[in-house]
């Protein structure tokens, strides 16, 4: 079988070396942390510094949140940021800027895609269970059958750093609750023929299971072989010469990894007992697209091969993550329960129907400028899911339309709305404030069971490129009957719990 070639914009290559400060355009702001409701007085407005929406250019890593009790704790950074040590001496001009937001828009929206896509889907999976599959890493690296079905695309943003082996090598996974596979890069990424890209900038170390002792394949036709259809929405697949099973994995930016489905050990950090024998994992042999800067990813769904469930034992499916709301800062994930923040205040988490792998939890209002924005109840009866690697958060189109309306109210004394970039509709341009402060109103999403999140400034406007455009960092969803995506952009700053075995999502304000 043959590859598809790949179709990648090549810029978003050449320019990756340049996205520390892009980023951090969107996503840095002075005003940190975010408050959760509770308070007497409702929150009406955030006044911020326009030039503190400057980006900073050095990593200045969080003191809050690290304190180690019980439990694995594992440093976030952001993977455009200048704490991921691949991100150093990069530069920018205002044309990457301007073809990175492209990009940027256009990954998350093949994210979301690839989310509904696979809620969508009635039949889910092709099961081929004999293909001979001759496994080489020499010139003949055609051979892995081209995805047929793809699990959520865009592959997440932020990294975390993992021991893999014996002994231990630490390699940066980037971590994503939209995916159950767990893979390394056995093989550096490569493109498929009649690409014209390289793999820019690989400077990650590849995990090599030749130079570990604790690496063993997994064999065809054995249940555990079999789990990963249900994981990665096809196969599995067999190389029939040595009766090893083998994995493949395609993303909805139709990035994918394909190798052996094999066992290892995990170390979760450094100097912790923390170590997993055994854990089920792919030994990337062929892995095509976005997977440049990083060692592979870290799958925290729900399906029984996620780390959630493969460390259920130790953690009893709890774990947390905090994301930095400045990008020159650092977060953390947390696995287990760590006694528990006080802070922390829950919703119920559901499951969405067709696909149980995603983490839903229900929305039910939205306020804006401390007001209830009036949204019929039946808008939100599809559900919504929370999801660390999809960036902007998705409304049911009704409920967008309605908070927007109601924040374009709040804007008006900075002219009339505009559209960037086709994308996002309510931008502003505000150069004119560039040493003064300005007031954006605040939004408040309310989940059943009472709980409020109240989104500071950093996560509810994304300034693109420059000042001139300042836009509302919330988006609608193209169908009506599509779930909402709480995005991880929304969530920055806050705590996000995820009791799992107590069937409930918390969040806790200023966490990290
Ligand atoms: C795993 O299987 C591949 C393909 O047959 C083989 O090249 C490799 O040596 C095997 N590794 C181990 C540790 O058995």
């Amino acid at each position: 079988m043959e590859i598809a070639p790949m179709n990648f914009s090549s810029f978003f290559f050449r320019s990756f070396g340049l996205h520390v400060l892009f980023l951090c355009l969107v996503l840095c702001f002075l005003e940190k942390g975010f408050a959760l409701a509770g308070r007497k007085d409702k929150l009406t407005h955030h006044t911020v510094q326009l030039n503190s929406l400057l980006p900073a250019t050095t990593c200045t890593p969080s003191t809050k949140g690290h304190n180690k009790k019980h439990g694995s704790v594992l440093e976030v950074v952001h993977k455009h940021g200048p704490c991921y040590e691949h991100n150093q001496h990069k530069t920018k001009t205002a044309t990457d800027l301007h073809a990175y937001y492209a990009q940027f828009f256009k990954q998350d929206q093949a994210r979301v895609d690839s989310i509904y896509s696979r809620l969508k889907a009635t039949k889910r999976y092709s099961t081929k269970t004999d293909y001979n599959l001759p496994i080489t890493q020499s010139e003949d690296t055609n051979t892995f059958p081209a995805p047929s079905a793809t699990t959520v695309g865009g592959s997440g943003n932020y990294v975390v750093k993992v021991g893999f082996g014996t002994p231990a090598k630490s390699f940066s996974l980037v971590f994503d609750t939209g995916s159950d596979l767990t893979w390394t890069q056995c093989q550096p990424c490569r493109f498929g023929t009649g690409s014209d890209l390289t793999c820019y900038d690989q400077t990650e170390p590849i995990y090599d299971p030749s130079l570990s002792t604790s690496y063993a394949n997994i064999s065809c036709n054995t249940a555990t072989c079999n789990e990963l259809t249900s994981a990665t929405n096809t196969g599995p697949y067999c190389y029939r010469a040595t009766n090893t099973c083998v994995y493949l994995i395609g993303y909805g930016d139709k990035s994918k990894s394909a190798g052996y489905y094999g066992t290892e050990r995990l170390t979760l950090t450094a100097t912790s007992t923390d170590v997993f024998d055994g854990f089920l994992f792919g030994c990337g042999q062929d892995n095509d697209g976005t997977f440049v800067g990083f060692a592979g990813l870290l799958g925290l769904g729900r399906n029984k091969i996620s780390l959630i469930e493969q460390t259920a034992a130790k953690y009893g499916r709890y774990f947390s993550y905090c994301l930095p709301v400045d990008q020159s800062s650092t977060g953390f994930l947390r696995l287990g329960k760590d006694g528990g923040n006080a802070a922390v205040k829950f919703t119920p988490l559901t499951t969405l129907p067709v696909d149980k792998s995603f983490y839903g939890l229900d929305l039910v209002g939205i306020s804006v400028s401390g007001q209830q924005v009036s949204i019929p109840s039946t808008v939100f009866s599809t559900g919504t899911l929370i999801d660390s690697g999809t960036v902007i958060t998705r409304l049911p189109a009704a409920a967008y339309t309605a908070m927007r309306d109601a924040f374009r109210e709040g804007m008006k004394r900075y002219g009339e709305p505009k559209t960037v970039e086709g994308v996002p509709d309510t931008c502003y341009d505000l150069r004119a404030y560039n040493l003064e402060t300005v007031s954006f109103p605040a939004v408040a999403f309310t989940f059943s069971g009472g709980l409020t999140l109240e989104l500071k400034s950093a996560g509810t406007v994304i300034v693109i490129v420059d000042t001139s455009q300042v836009c509302l960092a919330i988006l609608p969803n193209t169908e009506d009957r599509q779930p909402g995506i709480i995005g991880n952009f929304q969530q920055k700053g806050f705590e996000v719990v995820y009791d799992v075995a107590g069937g409930k999502i918390g969040f806790a304000a200023g966490s990290c």
